[in-house]
């Protein structure tokens, strides 16, 4: 087993990385480090610079990540956290394999569509190329599980689509170089969605804070962003099947159940006839319960720059080690010469 992730260091981790990646990553590697499995975790600095970005503060960023992934229970001597500007053969794969993906592969994903928007003659190349990049993370290292939200399964297709047509042009059958990643989605919170919009996700590129909840929140601010939250007036059904078309109603619901482990049907059991007057203090609470500890945690460790560096510094060491073999492989199955 080889557990390879991602998450770009912009903005705060919200309840939508925490719940539909994060959690994951520590589950998988609790679970499969003491087997002798590899967890691989690490921020995507280089995807970052695909849109405007500010140089000054991306390192800052980049190191509040690693404390935030920490104090959700990331440990840095079970996994191998680093960041990928540390890792020269992350970019220098993504050359190797930009001669087999496609334009036309590119041109079809979601978040290229949405992200370059109209203006598509003036978004980066790298915001283009940036799924080629996402293959490359995971196929230097030979990733056979990637856990992602459900926004990244796109991407997680593409980059078996890349591995399939480089081993299929450049490798012996019997002798493929890269495996094909499987993308471990949690069907509890695949896609958490604002808090002010249900059709759109929570994200950290939403200008309004209120449409998410960040690990920095304090409790005041957890509860008045969920009370806040945009609902309908309809009370609570009591089956899953209820709340069809009411989709800020399904998102808080969905939220309840992934953080107190139980299942939608459940937490409808426990609130149906109820309105969002019981079911949102209710909701407060378990949010603050639940996140509280991590977020003492990050205040902590965010202030100890001397030690979050030295986590990247040691997981970069582990990870370009971890790289070398696949690069090197990859350089000679395209013929280049290298001395
Ligand atoms: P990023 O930084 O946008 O998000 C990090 C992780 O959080 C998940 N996520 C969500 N899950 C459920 N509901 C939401 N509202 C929500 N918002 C975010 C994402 O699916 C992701 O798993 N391109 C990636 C980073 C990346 C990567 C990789 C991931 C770069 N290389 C290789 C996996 C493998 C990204 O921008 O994620």
């Amino acid at each position: 087993m080889r557990i390879v992730s991602g998450i770009q260091p912009t903005g705060n981790l919200h309840l939508g990385n925490y719940l539909g990646a994060i959690r994951n990553w520590v589950r998988m590697q609790d679970e499969y480090s003491a087997k002798g499995g590899q967890c691989l975790y690490f921020l995507a600095d280089l995807h970052a610079i695909s849109m405007p970005h500010t140089p000054s503060e991306l390192g800052a960023a980049t190191r509040e990540m690693v404390a935030a992934l920490v104090s959700c229970g990331i440990d840095p001597d079970k996994s191998i956290l680093f960041n990928q500007a540390q890792v020269p053969a992350h970019a220098e794969l993504q050359w190797l394999l930009n001669g087999t993906a496609r334009m036309g592969w590119l041109n079809r994903m979601t978040q290229w569509k949405d992200k370059a928007g109209k203006n598509r003659e003036g978004a980066s190349v790298a915001l283009f190329t940036y799924p080629v990049l996402q293959a490359a993370d995971v196929l230097l290292y030979q990733a056979t599980h990637v856990p992602v939200g459900e926004d990244q399964k796109q991407h997680l297709e593409l980059a078996r689509d890349i591995a399939q047509k480089f081993n299929n042009d450049f490798c012996a059958e019997d002798a493929p170089l890269f495996t094909l990643p499987e993308p471990i989605i949690p069907p509890e919170a695949a896609r958490i969605m604002s808090l002010r919009d249900g059709s759109a996700k929570m994200s950290k590129s939403d200008p309004s804070d209120m449409s998410r909840i960040n690990l920095t929140d304090d409790a005041d601010a957890i509860m008045q962003k969920v009370k806040k939250a945009k609902t309908d007036p309809e009370p609570l059904p009591a089956t899953v099947e209820g709340l069809a078309g009411r989709p800020e109603a399904n998102n808080l619901v969905g939220i309840y159940a992934a953080m107190a482990g139980v299942t939608p049907a459940s937490v409808l059991t426990d609130f149906e006839g109820k309105g969002f007057g019981q079911f949102k203090p209710a909701l407060g609470e378990l949010l603050v319960e639940k996140l509280s500890p991590m977020a003492a945690r990050y205040r902590e460790l965010r202030q100890d720059r001397e030690s979050l560096d030295a986590i990247l510094a040691k997981g970069a060491f582990k990870a370009r080690d971890l790289a070398a073999p696949t690069l090197a492989r990859t350089y000679e199955a395209l013929g280049l010469v290298r001395g």
